[in-house]
């Protein structure tokens, strides 16, 4: 059974990022990049969804996804409250657990990445008000038919062949304060390594301290 190294490395980047790369390159799984991504409301209650981390940035030390800013998620991470989540690769025994603090990705980047989508994706962006109320899946469909006719006419009426990144959707960086990686291990005895760090808030963004280290019963 693998064990993480007996002495756990100062930084727990550089392994979160090998797990994932590894979880990508093994193709067993068709999203092997999702991870449960947890908020919290305005009335301190958890919801936990699915996302698809798009980027490891090992140093300084966070993970991107993309979204709707004004999904119930984004309405949550507005408001500055911490972030965590769970990435979980069963047939590889692995699990990684995280908790942070999320902010928008420079729009730039964002517009890098909407860009870079399939163009149904892009008008599916445009057409969803996520999170919000449909009377029914028809309203939708006609939502979607008239998002496509407006985005069409648009590009006709332009130089400009590219739909545009809707303002409401974007990238979030998740700024890491703790990391736990966790393996199966023989006879239950899993073995567990916590990092936690500091988050000092800098501008935009944040310093963040150095980690510590420390291992956990299972
Ligand atoms: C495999 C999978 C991947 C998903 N990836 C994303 C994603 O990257 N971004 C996103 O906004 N929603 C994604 N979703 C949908 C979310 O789970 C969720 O339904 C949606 O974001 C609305 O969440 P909210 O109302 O809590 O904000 C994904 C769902 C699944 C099952």
């Amino acid at each position: 059974m693998e064990q993480l190294p007996n002495n756990l490395p100062p930084d727990p980047l550089p392994l979160l990022d090998k797990w994932i790369t590894a979880a990508r390159d093994d193709g067993t799984l068709p999203n092997p990049d999702a991870m449960t991504l947890a908020t919290i409301n305005n009335r301190g209650i958890p919801a936990a969804r699915i996302v698809l981390c798009k980027q490891v940035v090992t140093n300084p030390g966070y993970l991107v996804f993309y979204t709707n800013y004004e999904s119930a998620k984004g309405i949550d991470i507005q408001s500055g409250r911490p972030v965590a989540g769970v990435f979980h690769w069963d047939h590889m025994n692995r699990q990684i657990r995280f908790e942070g603090i999320a902010i928008r990705s420079p729009a730039n980047e964002s517009d890098a990445y909407f860009a870079s989508r399939e163009k149904e994706s892009q008008i599916g962006a445009w057409a969803s008000a996520q999170s919000q109320p449909i009377e029914n899946r028809q309203k939708l469909k006609n939502k979607h038919i008239a998002t496509t006719r407006t985005l069409a006419k648009l590009a006709e009426e332009s130089s400009k062949r590219e739909i545009p990144r809707p303002p409401f959707w974007g990238g979030y960086r998740i700024w890491l304060s703790s990391v736990e990686l966790w393996t199966r291990g023989d006879a239950r005895l899993h073995d567990r390594g916590r990092w936690e760090r500091p988050l000092e808030p800098d501008g935009d963004s944040f310093s963040p301290g150095n980690w510590s280290a420390e291992r956990l019963q299972p």
